[in-house]
Formats: C-alpha cells, structure tokens, sequence
C-alpha cells in the first residue's frame, strides 16, 4: 500500500521551499473571505476580481516567484483552497464534511501538480479546536487514492507515483493535533485498505485472499485470526455458504478476526458479505454490468480493514469480524431453483431464487457468530439488494435494526463520518412475505419491499441480540461524488464503524 507520512511541524510558510503550500480560505462568496495572514493581500485582489471567494470546491493554483505580494514567500507553488461557509458550531457534521471535502480538493491538485509532498497550514479555528483538522487530513489522505496496479505505466508517468508526505503546519504541535492526525490516518488507511480488496478482480481476490489478509493482519498485531475451510463449514452444518458454494471450483472460507482486550465486558459481532463474485448462479444475471458483481465482497472488505484500525486503536471492547466467503457461479453442482438447504441453527430455507445468494451465507455466519460468541450486538454490512439502490439512491446506505438504540447511534456515526445511512422498517408483514410452503422459510419475498424482506430473511437468524444490517449495495461503489471519493469502491463503511466503535462505550443496549 502506498503510505503517506503525515508529519506535525512548526515550521513558519514562508521558510518552507517545497512542491505545495496549502492554505485553506473560507468564505461565501458575498463577504471578503476568511484566511491567513500571510495571504491576505493575493486573496482580497481575486475576490475582487471575482475569481475565487474561498466558496465549496473551488481553488486557485499561483506560483509565488513572480507575485510580488509573495516575496515572503519560497514554495514552489501556493495553493488555495476554498473551504466554503463555516457553521458557527466548528465540529458540527457539516463542517466536518466541508473539511473532508476540502481535502479532496488538495489531493486532486497535488496529483496534477504531481507534488510529492505538501505543506498544509492549518486554519487558527482547527488548530485549537481540534476537532477538523482530522477531517481534514481525512479527505487528503482519501482524495489521493488511485487504483493503477493493473496498468502499464506511461513512460512519464514512472517518475512520479503519489503523494508521500504532509507536514501539518502548526504552531500549536500538541497532543490534540497529533491526535488528530493519527486518527485521521487510520481510519483513511482503513478505508482505502477496503478500496484495494474491492478494487481486486474476482480472479484476483478470492476467499483465500480474504484468509490470507486475515491471517496477515493478526501476525502483525495482536488480533487474533481463524480460518474455517470447507469441510469445516460442512462439519458445522453450515448450509447456506456450503450451498452457494456448490456451483463453483474455489472452495469458500469462513474468516473470523477477533480483537480481545484483556478486560471487557462487552462484545460487538461485526460480519460482512464476502461473494468475491456473484454472477447470479443458475439464476443468472444479465451480462450487463455483471462485473461490478466483483465488488460484492466489499461488506467483507468494511469489516476485515475496520479489525486493521482496530488493531492500532485497542478499544476495550472484545469485537469479533466474521466473514463468510466464496463467490456465486452457476457450475454443474450449483444449487437450483426450488432446492431445499438447512442452515447453522437447524432452519430450512428454500432457495427459490440462486442469485438471493448473500443472505444465505450472512444466516449461517450471523447465527455461527451469535452462538459462538454471545454478543452483545451485531452489525452486518452486505451489498445485498439492489432494491436499496431503487430506494435510497447512492447516497445513503440502508439501515434495518430490531433495537432503537442501536439504529440510533449508528445513524449518528453515518452522519459524523460523512458516511450517511437511513432506516427501513422491519416487522412482521415483511416476514410473512418470505414464508414457503415447503420449507421453514423461502430467500425472495417477492419484489415489493426487496430490502426489507432481505433483512427480514437474516433476522430469522439473530434472535433476541440487538443487530443492525446495513444495506450497502448503493454505497459500496458508484457512491455520491464526492472531492474524496474517487470512481470505483468508496470503501464505505470502514469510517462508520469506526466512529461507532470509538463511542461504544456509553451506549446502552
Ligand atoms: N449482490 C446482489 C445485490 C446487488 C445488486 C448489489 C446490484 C449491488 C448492485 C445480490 O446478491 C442480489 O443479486 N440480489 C438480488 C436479490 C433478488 C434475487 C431477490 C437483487 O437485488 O436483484
Ligand atoms: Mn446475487
Ligand atoms: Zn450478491
């Protein structure tokens, strides 16, 4: 993975002599904008000339040398970047989102400049409250991200591969930035660790890949790892993930990382939909777009990179990732239309549809982890339907939740985190809709509600435990643009839980 060193430093803007200084410009674009001293002057002649007003997204390259109001100054080029107009409450969510997005802004420019290293001068209001210069580092670190492993490089391309450092001007160096920054640095390595598994094609990231990050990750730090092959899955009556996996020559795994601290008294189950690739089994997809079907482990992926951030940050509560995997093929074994499987806690389900495949696998995983570890509450993210796109859009990922305090803060976290989720309803008229004549339960419902009866379908398989499914099939890729979110799988889901997990400790089941 391509790192980026974020560094705190005190170091005056006019000493430094590198590729890009970076300040950041508030403003409205009625009144004069808001900025540092240091670049009062320039800032005022562009809002007056109408060129940059420190609005949302906007921003304004110049090159000191030959602007004499920056004689002062020995950086190779300044940047401007516009922050838009600041609520009064500094680390409200919007603000929060503003800096993010000014961040993203940096990282594009410093990818066309191809700066390999910048100086970013912190707002007077970030460096005392705290509370955004996070975001904003957030959004550099997220905004820079690229997907190029695949690709010949260009000849002039070869010199130049990424962004490598960001000194944090600040004269305040304490703690609080500090901080911030390492905050900001795991939860965006995180995130981007999500982007890497997602952005691997379904021939290049299968459940052994899935294993080994695991396996990886727990040999690095102090999680600990286990791996469940096939014939274990089999041995442990897990009918869901063996039956999917019937129609394909990869064998699945069922990946369980778990962070124990050495007091708890909590426990937070967290599991994620790894399909490596669902072509819909027998029930095929249409050929159209099928290959997008490569990022339908990115719940897996949220939850495996979350575990990474957790490694780093100890929280004390035990939490526990497991991820069923295997990908969803249509070979001459393949579950059909109409077959009958038992799942991990003795109910039957009859398969009427193959390409209802995500929730067959999450059932044996939700009840295998219920069972196992005796949560005190679980959260799975899935890209399960694509009625939760026709729902919600791209904007806002699906939240279906049997306890009210735990949809809650979840919403809260979505919303702090740039990451927003929104509430279906769960209830019986929807279970009813998955009811089969020949089984305990069928995996459609039918068309109307295709969310809900999904979720409707897992909740048959938590019990009384608080649990919060996350619907992640709009978000996970072709999210909102935004400056940080670059094309292809936004990683989402890793910053949300995060947040969550951060102030677990004061909710009350
Ligand atoms: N992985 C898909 C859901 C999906 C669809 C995610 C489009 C992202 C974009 C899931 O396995 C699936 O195929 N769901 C079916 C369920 C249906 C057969 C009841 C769907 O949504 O069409
Ligand atoms: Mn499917
Ligand atoms: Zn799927």
């Amino acid at each position: 993975m391509n790192r980026i060193k974020v560094v705190v430093s005190g170091k005056l803007p006019g000493k430094y002599t590198g590729d890009l200084l970076v300040f950041i410009v508030s403003g409205d674009g009625k009144k004069e904008p808001a900025c540092s001293h240091d670049i009062e002057n320039v800032v005022q002649d562009l809002f007056q000339l109408g060129d940059f007003a420190g609005k949302e997204d906007q921003h304004c390259l110049l090159y000191p040398k030959n602007i004499s109001a920056f004689t002062a100054i020995a950086s190779k080029r300044v940047l401007l970047v516009g922050l838009g107009k600041l609520g009064k409450d500094h680390a409200s969510n919007e603000n929060r989102e503003l800096l993010r997005s000014a961040g993203g802004t940096i990282a594009g420019v410093a990818r066309e400049v191809k700066a390999k290293e910048l100086l970013l001068v912190l707002p007077h209001y970030l460096k005392t409250k705290d509370k955004g210069a996070e975001q904003l580092i957030e959004g550099v670190l997220l905004g820079g991200y690229r997907f190029e492993k695949y690709k010949s490089k260009k000849e002039e391309d070869k010199k130049y591969s990424g962004l490598k450092q960001i000194t944090v001007q600040s004269k305040i160096s304490g703690t609080a930035i500090r901080n911030s920054v390492d905050r900001a640095k795991r939860s965006a390595e995180s995130a981007i660790a999500a982007r890497n598994m997602a952005n691997e094609p379904g021939n290049k990231w299968t459940p052994q890949h899935f294993a080994d990050f695991a396996r990886d990750l727990a040999d690095k730090s102090s999680l600990g790892v286990r791996i469940l092959d096939k014939s274990e899955i089999k041995k442990l009556g897990m009918g869901g993930i063996t039956a999917v996996n019937q129609g394909s020559s990869t064998p699945p795994k069922v990946i369980i990382v778990e962070h124990t601290p050495k007091k708890y008294s909590r426990t937070i189950l967290l599991v994620g939909k790894g399909i490596t690739f669902d072509s819909g089994g027998v029930s095929l997809k249409p050929a159209a777009g099928m290959q997008d079907m490569k990022y339908d482990m990115c719940g897996g992926a949220a939850v495996l990179s979350t575990m990474a951030a957790v490694a780093q940050e100890k929280p004390d509560v035990r939490i526990i990732a497991v991820v069923p995997s295997t990908d969803n093929m249509s070979g001459s074994s393949a579950i059909k239309p109409g077959d009958i499987i038992k799942h991990y806690n003795g109910v039957t389900s009859e398969v009427v549809n193959t390409d209802a495949e995500g929730r067959l696998i999450l059932a044996d995983a939700l009840a295998y982890g219920i069972a196992t570890y005796k949560p005190d509450c679980v959260i799975d993210l899935a890209t399960l339907t694509g009625a939760v796109i026709v729902g919600l859009g791209h904007h806002r990922t699906g939240l279906l939740s049997n306890n009210d305090m735990l949809a809650n803060r979840l919403l809260e976290a979505g919303e702090a985190s740039g990451e927003p989720l929104w509430r279906l309803p769960l209830g019986k008229e929807y279970s009813k809709q998955i009811e089969s004549e020949v089984a305990d339960i069928k995996n459609v419902g039918g068309k109307a509600g295709g969310t809900i009866t999904a979720a409707a379908y897992l909740q048959k398989f938590v019990g009384e435990t608080p649990w919060a499914h996350l619907d992640i099939a709009g978000t996970a890729w072709e999210y909102t643009k935004k400056k940080y979110i670059p094309a292809g799988p936004s990683g989402v889901g890793v910053r949300m839980l995060l947040e969550f997990i951060r102030n677990f400790k004061s909710l009350k089941l």
